[in-house]
């Protein structure tokens, strides 16, 4: 890999006796865009903060380009920032808080008005610059404060979880137009989400923090499919963590494979529960010795596509076989042994 374009070292935080980072060391490749993944309060805010220059490290440095900024006022440090809450200033039009930050700066008139203008048409949002912000969608608001953002052509751009107060459908469409945004602006992003779809389906890579803690970097396709360990499995999509109270072997619900009882090689099992989502359905499974009755096992889930749940007729107490492909296990490392 190329040097680093933004690089945290070893960046460490206290509030008193309480640590919110611990050695954090993450290196931001230039135009990359990576998400900081992990539950409430593991220090994801607190990190952007740091990056920002809104709150300083116990140690550690951070550097942009191989320059040191760690002691740099947020002023001098060129980024561009969106937070949870739209943040916008109520007695101003989206055209104005766009162009708010561009004033008492050094552009003219007519470059301020060219600069709005075109960041608005990025945004999709040159309808309505005359609307104040209580006159706008939450979307829309969120697609301003993109759009104040990115109107200085910040270095990097950091967002802290700028979607969770959209529902469902805006949030989905929102993360499409901020993917598009970015790649059409190559512009290096740190975003901030606890929710692991956004992550999966925004990042290039991922950032998995727990405890004030890195567990682990990689792409989506990396951290889903070769969690380095049972936190990051879990926490990162559906797992059946396999084998006693070990945790040292694990299986994805998709991966399991289904079949009508007795009809290939496998574990005989009985369903236990079963529920519709849309594209598939989710399947609580009970492996059986025989079906005598007696369990065996703990009980696993398995996502079954739509077509194959009609074929084999699934619903409550309907007896299957299943088996664990080999390639599909994930192993923690120790020495694992699948014992149902
Ligand atoms: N100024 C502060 N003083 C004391 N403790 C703080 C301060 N700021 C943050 N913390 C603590 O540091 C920890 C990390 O906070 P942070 O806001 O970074 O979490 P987060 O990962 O962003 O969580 P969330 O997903 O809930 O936003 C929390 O336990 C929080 O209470
Ligand atoms: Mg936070």
């Amino acid at each position: 890999m190329s040097q680093a374009y933004l690089s945290i070292q070893s960046i460490h935080k206290t509030f008193g006796s309480f640590t919110a980072l611990k050695e954090i060391n993450i290196d931001i490749q230039k135009n990359e865009f990576i998400c900081l993944l992990g539950p409430s309060g593991c220090g994801k805010t607190t990190l952007l903060r740091i990056i920002a220059g809104l709150e300083k490290p116990t140690h550690g440095r951070i550097t942009v380009g191989g320059k040191d900024i760690t002691t740099l006022p947020p002023a001098k440090r060129n980024f561009g920032m969106v937070f949870q809450s739209y943040a916008l200033f109520p007695n101003l039009t989206a055209y104005q808080n766009v162009a708010y930050g561009l004033q008492g700066r050094h552009f003219s008139k007519k470059e301020i008005d060219e600069k709005v203008r075109e960041v608005l048409s990025l945004v999709d949002l040159t309808h309505i610059h005359d609307r104040y912000p209580s006159q706008l969608s939450g979307g829309q608001q969120q697609r301003i404060a993109l759009a104040r953002a990115i109107v200085l052509s910040p270095d990097f751009l950091l967002l802290d979880e700028p979607l969770s107060a959209l529902d469902a459908k805006v949030r989905v469409k929102l993360r499409e137009q901020i993917c598009e945004l970015q790649d059409k602006l190559g512009i290096t992003t740190v975003m901030v989400t606890h929710d692991q779809e956004e992550a999966l389906t925004m990042a290039d890579r991922i950032v998995v923090m727990k405890n004030a803690e890195v567990m682990q970097i990689g792409s989506p396709e990396q951290v889903y499919n070769e969690p380095s360990s049972p936190f990051v499995a879990d926490f990162i999509g559906s797992i059946n963590f396999l084998g006693e109270d070990q945790m040292n072997m694990a299986v994805r619900p998709e991966h399991i494979r289904i079949a009508a009882y007795g009809s290939m090689q496998g574990i005989p099992a009985i369903v236990k529960h079963i529920e519709f989502r849309g594209a598939f359905y989710r399947v609580l499974l009970q492996p059986v010795v025989d079906f005598s009755g007696a369990e065996e096992g703990q009980q696993l889930t398995v996502d079954v596509s739509a077509h194959v749940a009609q074929q084999l007729k699934l619903k409550r107490y309907v007896k299957v076989t299943i088996e664990f492909p080999q390639e599909k296990l994930i192993n923690f490392g120790k020495e694992a042994v699948v014992s149902l």
